[in-house]
C-alpha cells in the first residue's frame, strides 16, 4: 500500500516475475496490477481490482488501504481479467458494494463474475459520482484497448485513473515515476506496451487524447506501471502517445520478404522474387528476413508496418512451418485488411503449406496475389526466372 495523496492510496499487486502476458507479450520487467482507493468525505471508492490469482494478497492490501472504511463503490474501468479477476473475492467480503461501470463492461462482467444479481450501476460518458467532497467523472474511451474501456477523472485532485492507457509492464516497489530506478528499461516497457496494446488502435488513441485535452492533469494513475506526474514522466507519456498514434506513412515503400528454408530452396526463390520486385520498384525497401534466427517481435512490427509483404515456406508435415504461424499470429488484425501479399515456397511431396497460409491471410482479409510461386524441390534456372517475373508482376500490381 502506498499513499499517493491524502485521499488516494495505491493498493495493487506487484508481479515482478511475470515474463509473458496474455500468452504473446514478453514482460521482461514484470508487471503490476494497480488498484486505487479514493476516499471522499462521505463515501469510498475502489478504482479497478486486480488479477484473480492474487485475490488473497490483494484483499490484504486493500483492507490496509481502506483503513477500516467500507468501500461503497468499485469502479471498473475495463474488464480484462488482469483487472477483473479478483472482483468475485471483493464481492464475497463486501456484497453490498456497488459496481460502477459502463454498459459494455457490465455485459462482460456478468460473464466474468458468473453470479446472479450483481449490484451494477451503469454510467455514461461525462456522468459523475459524488463521494462527498470528491467527485468522480467517467470518460468513456472505447477501443483503448477494448470496447468496454473507460477512464475515471477525480476532479478535485486533477487525477486521471487511465486504465491501461499510459501504463506499461514494469515493476518496481515505488508507486511514483519519481522513483524509477531503471529509466531505460521503463522506456522500453512503455514503448513495447504501446506497440503491443494500442498500436492497432491508433485512431482511437488520438480520439482518447482529445478527450483528455484541457483537463489539467496533476497525475495519471494507470492500471499497470508507475503513477505519472508533471515534470517527471507525464509529459513524456502524453507526447509519446501523441506521436506514436499519428498516421504512419513509410518514407520508403516497404515490401519485406519473410521466409523459412530448410535446404535453401525457398530462400533462393525469395532472392529471385526480391530481384523482380526491385525491377518494378527500384526504390522500394525489400529485404529478406529468415524467420528461424530472428527477433520475432521485431518481425511482427515489420509486418504490421509494411505496405505489402511476401511469405515463403517449405511444406513440412503437410503444412507451413511454425515460424510462419508465429509471424502471422502477430499480424495486427485491425489494420491488415486490404494489405497486398503473395506466397512462395519449395516443397518435396505435396506442397500444402501455401494453401494453409492463404487461408489465414483470407481470415485477416489481406489482398492475396492471385498466383503462388511454388516449386518442387530445387528451383531450376527457369524456375528462378519465373520467380523474378512473379516478383516483378506482384510489385507492379501494387
Ligand atoms: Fe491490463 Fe487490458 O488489461
Amino acid at each position: 500500500m502506498k499513499k499517493i495523496t491524502d485521499n488516494i492510496t495505491s493498493c495493487g499487486i506487484l508481479n515482478p516475475n511475470l515474463r509473458v502476458f496474455d500468452i504473446v507479450m514478453r514482460t521482461d520487467f514484470g508487471t503490476s496490477y494497480n488498484s486505487y482507493v479514493v476516499k471522499g468525505s462521505e463515501r469510498t471508492a475502489i478504482i479497478d481490482a486486480a488479477h484473480g490469482r492474487f485475490g488473497g494478497l490483494y484483499l490484504e492490501e486493500l483492507r490496509e488501504a481502506l483503513g477500516g472504511a467500507q468501500p461503497d463503490y468499485l469502479v471498473v474501468n475495463h474488464t480484462e481479467p488482469d483487472h477483473s479477476g479478483a472482483i468475485g473475492c471483493l464481492l464475497d467480503v463486501w456484497p453490498d458494494m456497488k459496481i460502477v461501470t459502463n454498459a459494455v463492461a457490465a455485459k462482460n462482467l456478468r460473464q466474468i463474475v458468473n453470479r446472479g444479481g450483481l449490484p451494477i450501476q451503469t454510467v455514461k460518458d461525462g456522468e459523475t459520482l459524488s463521494l462527498g467532497d470528491r467527485t468522480l467523472r467517467f470518460i468513456i474511451a472505447p477501443m483503448l484497448h477494448w470496447p468496454d474501456t473507460m477512464m475515471t477523472w477525480l476532479e478535485e485532485e486533477g487525477t486521471l485513473f487511465s486504465c491501461d492507457v499510459f501504463g506499461c509492464h514494469y515493476c518496481e516497489p515505488g508507486a511514483l515515476d519519481t522513483h524509477i530506478a531503471w529509466p531505460a528499461d521503463y522506456e522500453t516497457a512503455f514503448r513495447d506496451y504501446f506497440a503491443g496494446i494500442f498500436g492497432p488502435f491508433a485512431p482511437h488513441v488520438q480520439r482518447g487524447l482529445q478527450k483528455l485535452a484541457g483537463l489539467g492533469l496533476q497525475r495519471v494513475c494507470p492500471s499497470h506501471g508507475p503513477v505519472l506526474t508533471p515534470g517527471c514522466r507525464l509529459e513524456y507519456a502524453m507526447e509519446s502517445y501523441r506521436v506514436w498514434s499519428l498516421p504512419q506513412v513509410n518514407s520508403q515503400f516497404s515490401i519485406p520478404v519473410f521466409y523459412c528454408s530448410a535446404y535453401g530452396n525457398t530462400r533462393r526463390l525469395g532472392h529471385a522474387l526480391r530481384e523482380g520486385v526491385l525491377e518494378a520498384r527500384p526504390r522500394a525497401l525489400c529485404e529478406l528476413h529468415d524467420l528461424v534466427d530472428c527477433d520475432m517481435a521485431a518481425m511482427g512490427a515489420l509486418l504490421n508496418a509494411s505496405d505489402a509483404f511476401l511469405l515463403g515456406t517449405p511444406t513440412l508435415n503437410r503444412g507451413a512451418v511454425p515460424p510462419l504461424w508465429d509471424l502471422l499470429s502477430r499480424a495486427d488484425a485491425v489494420n491488415m485488411p486490404g494489405r497486398p501479399c503473395a506466397l512462395f515456397g519449395s516443397y518435396g511431396w505435396s506442397g500444402e503449406a501455401l494453401g494453409q497460409l492463404a487461408g489465414r491471410l483470407a481470415q485477416l482479409k489481406c489482398k492475396l496475389f492471385e498466383e503462388q510461386m511454388k516449386v518442387c524441390l530445387v528451383p531450376s534456372e527457369e524456375d528462378l526466372a519465373r520467380a523474378r517475373d512473379f516478383g516483378r508482376r506482384f510489385a507492379e500490381s501494387l
